[in-house]
């Protein structure tokens, strides 16, 4: 396997990208791209997604050629990345057919996204479902990736790879590295309306900010998020104003006896999050000048939410009004880019095959 620095990532087709895979993974692959910090594979997960619910084939193909243009319309330069579709590399099946054997049915059952979808999903709990993460593994691993740009609900796929990685070098001998996962410093966005739990288009529209939702309803839905009442909070404390994923909050006396004060708190280190992510020079003012050993507060007098929120829906509009003109651009002429979609597939898909050549060397099938 070669030893350059190999970053892969995948996304499932699965309607429209939010803000959480936004500032999760995407923001992250764009920088790495735009950084050369490596060779980036970045492939639409199609496989992926056929675990959930069925769709008809036009759906599907809408859904693939939508996340393209939209990963190109967020700064994903097919040039540059590898961009591809996942089931024109149809050798990580076989890879994951091989993984397969090397996995304990104990490790599938303890995963936290298996165990979600089948609650929510729960009448078509598929094998593809519980065997997600192997196929992952095998996407990951097929590439030789030292480096995957995800969020953290992925981390627990990411050990399943390392684990699947090192047992097959000891078993067969060595053949895979061992990939790390990247994460963002905003790995895990949380839902508007719920968010003791990550953003997701499961939890209803109001629950999450699309991409490419329009001004008002961004605007809206901002409005409507979990916020709360200052006198709740005794104070809030950045453990680096550089580190909004090191907030915390203390509850003062009423706010300890709110039953909600646990939703509270994250809603408002949500919007936080946000607000430093979208609208830094907004944020900036929140943050009380004096250190306090080494900790930087906000007084949550200061915060005034009818205002954050309005900064913050207009800056996220304004961050993604390109984004949104150049689709529009884009979905004018798909086929150049289709194109070159199905060349970065050929490219990966040679890559794929050396691998699985070599891997089926060491195990003996001819
Ligand atoms: P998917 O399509 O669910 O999500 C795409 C990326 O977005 C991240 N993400 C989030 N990050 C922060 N906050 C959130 N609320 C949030 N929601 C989603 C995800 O972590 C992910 O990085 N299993 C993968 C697809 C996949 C893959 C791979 C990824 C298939 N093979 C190989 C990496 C490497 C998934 O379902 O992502």
């Amino acid at each position: 396997m070669s030893n350059k620095n190999i970053i892969v990532s995948g996304i499932q087709p699965s309607g429209e990208l939010h803000i959480g895979n936004y500032l999760g993974a995407i923001k992250n692959l764009i920088s790495l791209q735009n950084e050369s910090k490596g060779s980036l594979f970045l492939f639409v997960a199609d496989y992926h997604s056929l675990s959930g619910e069925p769709v008809s084939a036009d759906t599907k193909r809408a859904q693939v050629e939508q996340l393209i243009v939209d990963l190109v319309s967020l700064g994903i330069n097919p040039e540059k990345t590898i961009l591809f579709i996942q089931s024109h590399v149809p050798e990580v099946t076989e890879l994951a057919w091989i993984l397969n054997t090397l996995t304990p049915m104990g490790e599938l059952e303890r995963m936290t996204q298996f165990k979600d979808k089948s609650t929510r999903q729960n009448e078509n709990i598929n094998v593809g479902l519980f065997d997600y993460p192997v196929l992952q593994a095998a996407d990951i691993l097929i590439y030789g990736a030292n480096n995957v740009p995800v969020g953290k609900d992925q981390l627990q796929h990411l050990e399943l790879t390392r684990t699947l990685a090192r047992k097959f070098n000891s078993h067969y001998g060595n053949i895979f590295k061992e990939p790390q996962a990247l994460l963002s410093a905003t790995p895990r966005i949380m839902s508007l309306t719920d968010p003791l739990h990550k953003m997701s288009k499961s939890h209803g529209p109001s629950s999450y900010i699309g991409v490419f939702d329009e001004p008002s309803t961004i605007e809206e839905k901002i409005k409507s998020a979990v916020s709360a009442d200052n006198s709740l909070f005794e104070k809030i404390t950045l453990l680096s104003p550089e580190l909004v994923e090191g907030i915390t909050i203390t509850p003062s006396k009423s706010g300890s006896q709110n039953p909600e004060i646990e939703t509270l708190i994250a809603g408002v280190k949500n919007l936080l999050t946000l607000y430093r992510e979208f609208a830094p020079e907004y944020f900036k003012k929140l943050i009380a000048p004096e250190l306090v050993e080494g900790q930087t507060i906000i007084n949550p007098e200061s915060l005034r939410y009818g205002e954050i929120k309005k900064n913050l829906g207009e800056a996220i509009n304004s961050h993604f009004a390109p984004t949104r003109e150049k689709r529009k651009e884009i979905k004018n002429d798909k086929q150049k880019l289709l194109d070159q979609i199905t060349k970065n597939g050929i490219t990966a898909r040679t890559i794929a095959q050396k691998t699985i050549q070599e891997i089926k060397t060491k195990i003996g099938l001819s």
